[in-house]
């Protein structure tokens, strides 16, 4: 068993599965209490009136060879969120366990931290070195009570890849104390390879992988987790037993095929380069101060007037975000990158707002 279980609850250790009906396609359906005809007009594959298959083995096995590991290291759930959401729940105590993240980061640590009751350290990223990651920092808050790490990469808002030597360095020093978790939610633009062949030599890493984003399905709600089998295993006997929703399962086979994947690359290759096109229009309107490299399909900029840049893309019926209540970030705005029209449409606002020409 890896060893890094006796760091989950031990009620989730010891928690009786569900029973879901039995999935035999085999067999004629009289088990589960759904109707058995069709609503009119479902031409879903499987047939909406039946509960999909929990863990879909197809998509299982889809995912494991999209992310380059075993079949049996995949769990699929509602979005990356749910993996987050079900290692909280899993591995940290209400009111005794905490989660560590380094912020500025995404928002969906410390909620669903919250939810769960646990604890949340912050150890934040050292912006005057482009937000890396303070190893030294981190492995000094660390406690016994902390279970989870969470680290992005590249990370949420900031755009940066952290060292990868770094978070390596994490996972070993933390081998036994601590689960890893790499977010890896923007890797596709990243030029890097992801940490999912590093899963055998560090038993207490867990990737998170994400449809959303490269693959343009976010609204088909999936996302994998990567990780030691056993952590599989635990973690499919607390997500809910039919998790992902029959079309969603049709959405990512057929939307992550060969073909798909191809487009993918494509897509991705216009989105770097309309983000070099946007930064470089954009650094020298006098609103803006800083804009950071980013290695994801986003930027981060620095402005001088964080709130005349936010009327000037609404008043070109753009939205973007404003992360300027997490620390480090007071005068900071995070841009999707868009379509060539949409960054056009953003340029030229904020270069009138700036009392420029574009
Ligand atoms: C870093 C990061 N992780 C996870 C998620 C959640 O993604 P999903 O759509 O897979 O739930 C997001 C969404 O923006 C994100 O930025």
């Amino acid at each position: 068993m890896n060893p890094i279980l006796k760091l989950a609850r031990p009620d989730i250790l010891s928690l009786q599965q569900y029973q879901h009906a039995a999935w035999d396609p085999t067999l004629e359906r009289m088990h589960a209490n759904e109707m058995p005809w069709r609503a009119d007009g479902d031409r879903s594959g499987a047939g909406l009136n039946r509960y999909p298959e929990p863990q879909p083995d197809a998509l299982i096995h889809h995912l494991a060879k999209l992310y380059g590991v075993e079949p049996k290291q995949v769990l699929a759930g509602r979005g990356s969120d749910e993996g987050i959401d079900l290692l909280v729940r899993a591995f940290c105590r209400a009111g005794q366990d905490s989660v560590l993240i380094c912020p500025p980061t995404f928002g969906m640590y410390k909620v669903s931290a919250r939810i769960q009751g646990a604890g949340v350290i912050e150890v934040p990223l050292l912006k005057e070195r482009g937000f890396e990651l303070d190893t030294q920092a981190v492995l000094a808050a660390w406690n016994e009570n902390v279970k989870l790490v969470f680290v992005c990469t590249p990370n949420n808002p900031t755009g940066n890849l952290l060292d990868r030597a770094s978070v390596e360095a994490l996972c070993s020093q933390l081998s036994n104390k601590a689960l890893v978790v790499v977010d890896e939610a923007y890797i596709e633009f990243a030029d890097v390879p992801s940490m999912s062949q590093d899963l055998a030599r560090f038993p207490n890493l867990v990737i998170l992988r994400t449809l959303s984003k490269a693959y343009a399905l976010a609204g088909a709600r999936c996302g994998a987790l990567l990780a030691h089998e056993d952590i599989i295993s635990l973690l499919a006997r607390v997500i809910t037993p039919y998790a992902l929703p029959t079309q969603t399962i049709d959405a990512v086979l057929q939307f992550t095929d060969e073909e798909h994947v191809a487009e993918s690359k494509e897509r991705i290759a216009q989105i770097l380069s309309e983000r070099a096109r946007l930064v470089e229009r954009l650094a020298p309107l006098p609103l803006i101060r800083q804009v950071w490299a980013s290695d994801s399909n986003f930027i981060l900029v620095d402005c001088h007037d964080a709130d005349a840049v936010l009327r000037a893309a609404l008043g070109a019926g753009l939205i973007i975000r404003d992360p300027r209540s997490q620390p480090g970030l007071s005068t900071s705005l995070r841009i999707s990158i868009g379509t060539p029209e949409q960054n056009d449409r953003l340029i030229l606002g904020v270069a009138r707002a700036s009392g420029v020409a574009a």
